[in-house]
C-alpha cells in the first residue's frame, strides 16, 4: 500500500509518500512562519493562499524523489480536520482532485489521529494499547488509544492547549511567533527555583487540564517585575523556566494518573509540545520508575508534516476505509468521534 500524504491544516504545507512495506519514501515540508511572524501569529486568508501557492510544486518534488508515479499510488490522504477551513480546502480540494483524476481512493485524515500515530513511523514504533498524550498548539488530549480509531478520551484542556499557552507566554514577553521553541531554548539559561507557578488542575483527582491560569499567572509575574519593558534578559529567562516546569510538571502528573487508570505500560507523546526536552526528560524518569515505555515521534515528526497523514491514510487504506466524493472539511472534529478500524 502506497498513499500520498497532504497536510494544510495551519501553517505548514506537507507532503509525504509512505509505503507500507518500504516506509516512508519521500517527503517535503514548507514553513510559513517567517511569512506569518510580522503578524505576530498565524493570518488564516495568508495561510490558505499560501498553501494554493506550495502544494502542487511539493507534490511533483516528493513524487519525483520517491521515483512514484500516480500508477505506483494506491491513494492519496489529505488532513480534513480540524484546522483552519480555508487552509484545510486547499489540501482536501487538491487530494481529492488528485485522487479522482487518477482514479485512486481519497482518504481525510484526523489531523490529531495523524500526530497520535507519528511514533509509529520511528523504528521502535509503540504497538496498541497505550495511552497518547497529544500536546499541540490547538489541542491537550489524554486518551486511551485501543486501536486504530479507537480512542476513548481521558481527559483535556478545558481552555488553552499547551503549545498554546507557550505562545502566549513567549508573545508577552515578547519572544515572537511560534513561541514554544523559544520559550523552552530561554528556560535553558532560566534560574531554577526563583519563582513558583502553580500546577493547574493537580490538587485534585481528574485527568482534565488547564493552562490558562498559568498563562495569567505568568502575566502577573511579569507586570510585578514592572512589565515587559522593564524585564532583564535574566528576568526574562527565569519567568520562561517556571513557566515551563510547571507546564511540564503538570502534563507529567496528568500522564501518571491517566497510566494508573488506563494499566497500559506505554505511554505515546506526540505534537508539537511532544519535542520539548524538559518534557521528555521529566517524562522518562518518572515513567521508568513504573516500568512504563515513553514513545515520541522524531524531532521533525512533533510539529505538523505530510509523513503521518500519508501514515495513517495508509492504516486507514488497508483497514478498509472508504468516504464518498464530496470535498468536505471539518474545522473542529472531535477526535474521539472517529470509530475503530480493522
Ligand atoms: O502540532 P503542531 O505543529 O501544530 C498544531 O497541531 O497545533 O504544534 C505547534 C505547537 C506550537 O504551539 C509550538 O509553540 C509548540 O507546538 N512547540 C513547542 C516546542 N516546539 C513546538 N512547545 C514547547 N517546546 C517546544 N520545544
Ligand atoms: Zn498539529
Amino acid at each position: 500500500m502506497r498513499v500520498l500524504g497532504i497536510e494544510s491544516s495551519c501553517d505548514e504545507t506537507g507532503v509525504a509518500i509512505y509505503d507500507t512495506r518500504a516506509g516512508l519514501l519521500g517527503q517535503a515540508l514548507f514553513s510559513q512562519i517567517a511569512m506569518h511572524a510580522e503578524y505576530g501569529g498565524v493570518v488564516p486568508e495568508l495561510a490558505s493562499r499560501d498553501h494554493v501557492r506550495r502544494l502542487l510544486p511539493l507534490v511533483r518534488q516528493v513524487m519525483s524523489e520517491a521515483d512514484t508515479g500516480p500508477e505506483k499510488l494506491d491513494g492519496v490522504a489529505y488532513t480534513a480536520g480540524p484546522g483552519l477551513a480555508g487552509a484545510l480546502l486547499v489540501g482536501a480540494g487538491v487530494g481529492r482532485a488528485l485522487a479522482y483524476g487518477w482514479n485512486l481512493p481519497a482518504v481525510p485524515v484526523h489531523h490529531m489521529e495523524g500526530h497520535l500515530l507519528a511514533p509509529q513511523l520511528e523504528a521502535d514504533a509503540p504497538a496498541f494499547p497505550f495511552v497518547a498524550l497529544l500536546v499541540s498548539g490547538g489541542h491537550t488530549l489524554l486518551l486511551d488509544a485501543r486501536g486504530l480509531g479507537d480512542y476513548v478520551p481521558l481527559g483535556e484542556s478545558v481552555d488553552d492547549a499547551a503549545g498554546e499557552a507557550f505562545d502566549k507566554v513567549a508573545k508577552m514577553m515578547g519572544l515572537g511567533y511560534p513561541g514554544g521553541p523559544r520559550v523552552a531554548k530561554l528556560a535553558e539559561t532560566g534560574t531554577p527555583g526563583r519563582f513558583r507557578f502553580p500546577r493547574p488542575m493537580t490538587d485534585r483527582p481528574g485527568l482534565d487540564m488547564s493552562f490558562s491560569g498559568l498563562k495569567t499567572f505568568t502575566l502577573n509575574t511579569i507586570n510585578d517585575l514592572g512589565g515587559p519593558a522593564a524585564l532583564s534578559d535574566q528576568d526574562r529567562a527565569d519567568v520562561a523556566r517556571a513557566f515551563e516546569e510547571a507546564a511540564v510538571d503538570t502534563l507529567v502528573i496528568k500522564c501518571r494518573r491517566a497510566i494508573q487508570a488506563s494499566g497500559h505500560q506505554r505511554l505515546v507523546v506526540a505534537g508539537g509540545v511532544s519535542a520539548n526536552r524538559r518534557l521528555r526528560e521529566k517524562l522518562d524518569a518518572d515513567m521508568k520508575k513504573r516500568g512504563v515505555r515513553v514513545y515520541y515521534p522524531g524531532l521533525q515528526y512533533c510539529t505538523d508534516n505530510g509523513a503521518m497523514i500519508a501514515y495513517a491514510g495508509a492504516l486507514r487504506l488497508q483497514a478498509g476505509e472508504h468516504s464518498d466524493l464530496p470535498i468536505s472539511v471539518r474545522p473542529r472534529w472531535p477526535l474521539v468521534e472517529l470509530e475503530a478500524l480493522g
